[in-house]
Protein backbone atom coordinates (compact mmCIF):
# COMPACT_ATOMS: atom_id res chain seq x y z
CA UNK A 1 0.00 0.00 0.00
CA UNK A 2 0.86 3.70 -0.61
CA UNK A 3 0.15 5.39 2.77
CA UNK A 4 -0.33 9.05 3.83
CA UNK A 5 0.64 9.76 7.29
CA UNK A 6 -0.57 13.49 8.63
CA UNK A 7 1.48 14.63 11.61
CA UNK A 8 4.46 12.28 10.60
CA UNK A 9 6.86 14.04 13.01
CA UNK A 10 4.48 13.68 16.27
CA UNK A 11 4.49 11.14 19.05
CA UNK A 12 1.83 8.66 17.35
CA UNK A 13 2.77 9.60 13.72
CA UNK A 14 5.98 8.22 14.28
CA UNK A 15 5.18 4.96 15.68
CA UNK A 16 2.84 4.75 12.54
CA UNK A 17 5.41 5.02 10.21
CA UNK A 18 7.77 3.25 11.80
CA UNK A 19 5.47 0.34 11.92
CA UNK A 20 4.07 0.51 8.39
CA UNK A 21 7.37 1.12 6.52
CA UNK A 22 8.47 -2.07 6.22
CA UNK A 23 5.48 -3.51 4.85
CA UNK A 24 4.78 -0.39 2.81
CA UNK A 25 5.46 2.99 0.76
CA UNK A 26 5.43 5.41 3.37
CA UNK A 27 4.44 9.15 2.87
CA UNK A 28 5.56 11.12 5.79
CA UNK A 29 3.21 14.40 5.66
CA UNK A 30 4.94 16.35 8.65
CA UNK A 31 3.36 19.87 9.12
CA UNK A 32 6.40 21.22 7.08
CA UNK A 33 4.75 19.28 4.44
CA UNK A 34 1.08 19.72 5.18
CA UNK A 35 -0.85 22.95 6.94
CA UNK A 36 -4.60 21.08 7.93
CA UNK A 37 -5.83 25.10 8.85
CA UNK A 38 -6.14 25.70 4.88
CA UNK A 39 -7.92 24.01 2.29
CA UNK A 40 -4.91 23.51 0.44
CA UNK A 41 -4.40 20.33 2.30
CA UNK A 42 -6.89 18.51 0.17
CA UNK A 43 -4.84 19.21 -3.12
CA UNK A 44 -1.51 17.88 -1.56
CA UNK A 45 -3.25 14.46 0.36
CA UNK A 46 -4.64 13.83 -3.45
CA UNK A 47 -1.55 14.59 -5.39
CA UNK A 48 0.08 11.95 -2.88
CA UNK A 49 -1.95 9.04 -4.57
CA UNK A 50 -2.12 7.37 -1.28
CA UNK A 51 -4.05 4.15 -1.19
CA UNK A 52 -4.42 4.93 2.44
CA UNK A 53 -4.42 7.51 4.61
CA UNK A 54 -3.62 7.67 8.08
CA UNK A 55 -4.40 10.96 10.15
CA UNK A 56 -3.09 11.25 13.62
CA UNK A 57 -2.30 15.26 13.36
CA UNK A 58 -4.08 17.84 15.38
CA UNK A 59 -3.53 20.61 17.42
CA UNK A 60 -2.77 18.44 20.66
CA UNK A 61 -2.17 21.29 22.78
CA UNK A 62 -5.42 21.37 25.16
CA UNK A 63 -4.85 24.60 27.12
CA UNK A 64 -3.75 26.36 23.68
CA UNK A 65 -7.29 24.94 22.27
CA UNK A 66 -8.93 26.18 24.97
CA UNK A 67 -7.69 30.22 24.68
CA UNK A 68 -8.29 29.50 20.70
CA UNK A 69 -10.81 27.31 20.52
CA UNK A 70 -11.50 28.89 16.58
CA UNK A 71 -8.09 27.42 15.85
CA UNK A 72 -8.58 23.87 17.20
CA UNK A 73 -11.88 24.32 15.25
CA UNK A 74 -10.02 25.14 11.92
CA UNK A 75 -7.01 22.69 12.77
CA UNK A 76 -8.83 19.52 14.65
CA UNK A 77 -12.48 20.01 13.01
CA UNK A 78 -12.35 21.30 9.23
CA UNK A 79 -8.17 20.22 8.94
CA UNK A 80 -10.05 16.60 9.55
CA UNK A 81 -12.53 17.86 6.79
CA UNK A 82 -9.85 18.31 4.53
CA UNK A 83 -8.15 14.99 4.65
CA UNK A 84 -11.69 12.97 4.41
CA UNK A 85 -12.20 15.03 1.21
CA UNK A 86 -8.94 14.18 0.33
CA UNK A 87 -9.66 10.10 0.70
CA UNK A 88 -12.67 10.83 -1.07
CA UNK A 89 -11.28 11.97 -4.42
CA UNK A 90 -8.88 9.07 -3.54
CA UNK A 91 -10.71 6.86 -3.07
CA UNK A 92 -8.72 5.79 -0.40
CA UNK A 93 -10.06 4.68 3.66
CA UNK A 94 -9.16 6.76 6.47
CA UNK A 95 -7.68 6.28 9.72
CA UNK A 96 -8.67 9.29 12.09
CA UNK A 97 -7.05 9.37 15.46
CA UNK A 98 -9.25 10.93 17.91
CA UNK A 99 -9.58 11.06 21.80
CA UNK A 100 -11.11 10.48 24.97
CA UNK A 101 -11.95 13.96 25.70
CA UNK A 102 -15.00 13.66 23.19
CA UNK A 103 -17.02 11.88 26.10
CA UNK A 104 -17.93 14.13 29.47
CA UNK A 105 -15.96 12.05 31.90
CA UNK A 106 -18.81 11.90 34.26
CA UNK A 107 -19.55 7.56 33.68
CA UNK A 108 -18.11 5.11 36.44
CA UNK A 109 -17.25 2.62 34.05
CA UNK A 110 -15.32 3.12 30.74
CA UNK A 111 -16.78 4.17 27.95
CA UNK A 112 -18.12 1.62 25.04
CA UNK A 113 -17.48 2.71 21.56
CA UNK A 114 -21.02 3.35 21.09
CA UNK A 115 -21.39 6.21 24.13
CA UNK A 116 -23.28 9.12 23.80
CA UNK A 117 -20.08 11.69 22.88
CA UNK A 118 -20.02 15.14 24.99
CA UNK A 119 -16.96 16.77 25.65
CA UNK A 120 -16.84 19.49 28.25
CA UNK A 121 -13.79 21.70 26.62
CA UNK A 122 -12.64 23.37 23.00
CA UNK A 123 -10.21 20.56 22.57
CA UNK A 124 -12.54 17.59 22.86
CA UNK A 125 -15.06 19.73 21.17
CA UNK A 126 -12.90 20.10 17.59
CA UNK A 127 -11.89 16.42 17.81
CA UNK A 128 -15.64 15.34 17.44
CA UNK A 129 -16.34 17.80 15.03
CA UNK A 130 -13.32 16.08 12.94
CA UNK A 131 -15.26 12.66 14.18
CA UNK A 132 -18.62 14.28 12.41
CA UNK A 133 -16.67 15.33 9.27
CA UNK A 134 -15.33 11.83 8.80
CA UNK A 135 -18.34 10.27 9.27
CA UNK A 136 -20.25 12.66 6.95
CA UNK A 137 -17.85 12.54 3.65
CA UNK A 138 -16.26 9.18 3.85
CA UNK A 139 -17.68 5.44 4.49
CA UNK A 140 -14.53 3.92 4.38
CA UNK A 141 -13.46 5.43 7.71
CA UNK A 142 -11.66 3.67 10.91
CA UNK A 143 -12.26 6.38 13.91
CA UNK A 144 -9.66 4.89 16.50
CA UNK A 145 -10.07 6.85 19.75
CA UNK A 146 -6.58 6.17 21.81
CA UNK A 147 -6.17 8.48 24.89
CA UNK A 148 -3.27 9.55 27.65
CA UNK A 149 -0.30 8.70 25.08
CA UNK A 150 3.07 7.89 25.85
CA UNK A 151 5.92 6.49 24.02
CA UNK A 152 7.28 10.09 22.35
CA UNK A 153 9.31 13.09 23.80
CA UNK A 154 6.27 14.74 25.40
CA UNK A 155 3.96 12.90 27.53
CA UNK A 156 3.12 13.24 31.09
CA UNK A 157 5.35 9.66 32.35
CA UNK A 158 8.77 11.60 30.39
CA UNK A 159 7.31 14.72 32.59
CA UNK A 160 6.84 12.90 36.27
CA UNK A 161 10.43 11.78 35.69
CA UNK A 162 11.79 15.08 34.75
CA UNK A 163 10.15 16.86 37.74
CA UNK A 164 11.37 13.05 39.81
CA UNK A 165 14.60 14.03 38.92
CA UNK A 166 14.73 17.98 39.70
CA UNK A 167 11.52 18.28 42.26
CA UNK A 168 9.93 21.92 42.75
CA UNK A 169 9.71 23.56 45.54
CA UNK A 170 6.88 22.38 47.89
CA UNK A 171 7.35 18.82 46.19
CA UNK A 172 5.64 16.87 43.35
CA UNK A 173 1.94 17.58 43.24
CA UNK A 174 -0.03 14.76 41.06
CA UNK A 175 -4.08 15.07 39.91
CA UNK A 176 -5.56 12.00 41.70
CA UNK A 177 -9.37 12.62 40.70
CA UNK A 178 -8.62 12.27 37.03
CA UNK A 179 -8.87 8.25 35.58
CA UNK A 180 -8.00 6.90 32.52
CA UNK A 181 -5.94 4.78 30.18
CA UNK A 182 -2.43 4.99 29.59
CA UNK A 183 -1.52 3.86 26.06
CA UNK A 184 1.73 3.27 24.18
CA UNK A 185 2.25 4.25 20.91
CA UNK A 186 3.75 1.64 19.14
CA UNK A 187 0.90 -0.92 20.51
CA UNK A 188 -1.68 1.38 19.11
CA UNK A 189 0.22 1.24 15.91
CA UNK A 190 0.15 -2.29 15.87
CA UNK A 191 -2.92 -2.51 16.30
CA UNK A 192 -3.95 0.01 13.48
CA UNK A 193 -1.84 -2.50 11.11
CA UNK A 194 -4.43 -5.39 11.95
CA UNK A 195 -7.20 -3.15 12.03
CA UNK A 196 -6.88 -1.70 8.42
CA UNK A 197 -6.65 -5.43 7.19
CA UNK A 198 -10.07 -6.19 8.30
CA UNK A 199 -12.16 -3.63 6.59
CA UNK A 200 -14.65 -3.29 9.03
CA UNK A 201 -14.88 0.15 9.48
CA UNK A 202 -16.36 2.32 12.12
CA UNK A 203 -15.29 3.18 15.40
CA UNK A 204 -12.42 1.67 18.05
CA UNK A 205 -11.03 2.46 21.22
CA UNK A 206 -7.52 1.66 21.34
CA UNK A 207 -6.12 1.67 24.67
CA UNK A 208 -3.94 -0.32 26.82
CA UNK A 209 -5.86 -2.33 29.35
CA UNK A 210 -6.36 -0.94 32.78
CA UNK A 211 -7.10 1.95 34.52
CA UNK A 212 -5.81 4.38 36.76
CA UNK A 213 -5.51 8.03 38.42
CA UNK A 214 -2.66 10.52 37.11
CA UNK A 215 -1.39 9.82 40.08
CA UNK A 216 -1.15 6.19 40.27
CA UNK A 217 0.42 6.38 36.66
CA UNK A 218 2.89 8.79 38.42
CA UNK A 219 3.82 6.41 40.94
CA UNK A 220 4.47 3.46 38.67
CA UNK A 221 6.40 5.61 36.13
CA UNK A 222 8.89 6.41 39.36
CA UNK A 223 8.93 3.14 40.83
CA UNK A 224 10.00 2.14 37.28
CA UNK A 225 12.41 4.76 37.16
CA UNK A 226 14.01 4.55 40.69
CA UNK A 227 12.67 7.02 42.13
CA UNK A 228 10.19 5.41 44.63
CA UNK A 229 11.89 7.90 47.46
CA UNK A 230 10.76 11.55 46.03
CA UNK A 231 7.45 11.92 47.58
CA UNK A 232 4.07 12.60 45.53
CA UNK A 233 1.64 14.47 47.11
CA UNK A 234 -2.19 13.88 45.58
CA UNK A 235 -4.16 16.71 44.96
CA UNK A 236 -7.54 17.23 42.89
CA UNK A 237 -8.41 18.46 39.76
CA UNK A 238 -10.07 21.69 40.90
CA UNK A 239 -6.41 22.33 43.28
CA UNK A 240 -4.42 21.73 39.35
CA UNK A 241 -5.49 25.03 37.57
CA UNK A 242 -5.31 25.30 34.25
CA UNK A 243 -7.05 26.57 30.58
CA UNK A 244 -8.47 23.69 29.57
CA UNK A 245 -10.50 21.16 31.73
CA UNK A 246 -9.83 17.25 31.47
CA UNK A 247 -13.11 15.21 31.80
CA UNK A 248 -12.28 13.71 35.02
CA UNK A 249 -13.31 9.81 34.13
CA UNK A 250 -12.47 8.70 30.71
CA UNK A 251 -11.34 5.36 30.33
CA UNK A 252 -11.93 3.78 27.30
CA UNK A 253 -13.32 0.25 26.77
CA UNK A 254 -11.88 -2.01 23.93
CA UNK A 255 -14.64 -3.87 22.99
CA UNK A 256 -14.95 -3.38 18.86
CA UNK A 257 -11.50 -4.53 18.60
CA UNK A 258 -11.68 -7.53 20.83
CA UNK A 259 -14.04 -8.47 18.34
CA UNK A 260 -12.07 -9.17 15.29
CA UNK A 261 -9.07 -10.40 18.32
CA UNK A 262 -7.03 -6.84 18.23
CA UNK A 263 -6.26 -6.70 22.22
CA UNK A 264 -3.58 -4.69 24.23
CA UNK A 265 -1.45 -5.75 26.81
CA UNK A 266 -1.91 -3.92 30.49
CA UNK A 267 -0.44 0.03 31.01
CA UNK A 268 2.01 -1.14 33.26
CA UNK A 269 3.41 -3.50 30.72
CA UNK A 270 4.00 -1.15 28.12
CA UNK A 271 5.13 1.37 30.32
CA UNK A 272 7.79 -0.41 31.41
CA UNK A 273 9.03 -1.31 27.99
CA UNK A 274 8.85 2.34 27.53
CA UNK A 275 10.89 3.26 30.19
CA UNK A 276 13.33 0.42 29.62
CA UNK A 277 13.78 1.11 25.97
CA UNK A 278 13.31 4.91 25.97
CA UNK A 279 13.46 7.58 28.75
CA UNK A 280 15.76 9.76 28.97
CA UNK A 281 16.23 11.33 31.96
N1 LIG B 1 -1.25 12.80 23.38
C1 LIG B 1 -2.30 12.23 23.98
O1 LIG B 1 -2.26 11.91 25.17
C2 LIG B 1 -3.55 11.99 23.19
C3 LIG B 1 -4.69 11.50 23.86
C4 LIG B 1 -5.85 11.24 23.14
C5 LIG B 1 -5.86 11.45 21.76
N2 LIG B 1 -4.76 11.93 21.14
C6 LIG B 1 -4.81 12.13 19.68
O2 LIG B 1 -3.79 11.34 19.12
C7 LIG B 1 -3.24 11.99 17.97
C8 LIG B 1 -1.73 12.00 18.09
O3 LIG B 1 -1.33 12.66 19.28
P1 LIG B 1 0.21 12.94 19.59
O4 LIG B 1 0.38 12.93 21.07
O5 LIG B 1 1.04 12.06 18.73
O6 LIG B 1 0.33 14.45 19.11
P2 LIG B 1 1.61 15.31 18.78
O7 LIG B 1 2.86 14.62 19.23
O8 LIG B 1 1.30 16.69 19.28
O9 LIG B 1 1.63 15.30 17.20
C9 LIG B 1 0.69 16.01 16.45
C10 LIG B 1 1.33 16.37 15.13
O10 LIG B 1 0.39 17.17 14.40
C11 LIG B 1 1.10 18.24 13.81
N3 LIG B 1 0.26 19.41 13.62
C12 LIG B 1 -0.19 20.27 14.57
N4 LIG B 1 -0.90 21.26 14.00
C13 LIG B 1 -0.90 21.00 12.67
C14 LIG B 1 -1.47 21.67 11.55
N5 LIG B 1 -2.14 22.82 11.69
N6 LIG B 1 -1.29 21.13 10.32
C15 LIG B 1 -0.56 19.99 10.16
N7 LIG B 1 0.00 19.32 11.17
C16 LIG B 1 -0.18 19.83 12.42
C17 LIG B 1 2.22 18.56 14.80
O11 LIG B 1 3.26 19.24 14.17
P3 LIG B 1 4.06 20.42 14.95
O12 LIG B 1 4.44 19.85 16.28
O13 LIG B 1 5.20 20.71 14.06
O14 LIG B 1 3.08 21.55 15.08
C18 LIG B 1 2.61 17.19 15.30
O15 LIG B 1 3.62 16.61 14.53
C19 LIG B 1 -3.90 13.36 17.89
O16 LIG B 1 -4.89 13.32 16.92
C20 LIG B 1 -4.52 13.55 19.26
O17 LIG B 1 -5.68 14.34 19.19
C21 LIG B 1 -3.60 12.20 21.82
Amino acid sequence: MKIAITGANGQLGKALAATFAPEHEVIALGHDRLELASPAAIGQIVATGATLVLHPAAYTNVDGCARDPQLAYRINGLGTRYVALACQQLGAPLVYISTNEVFSGAASQPYMEYDATGPINAYGVSKLVGERAVREVLPHHYIVRVAWLFGGERNFPRTVLRLAASPPQGGMRIVADEVGSPTYTPDVAAAVVQLVQTNCYGTYHFVNSGVCSRHELALETMRLGGFSHVPVAPITLAEFRRDSSPPPYSPLANVAGEALGISFRPWQEALAEFLATNAER
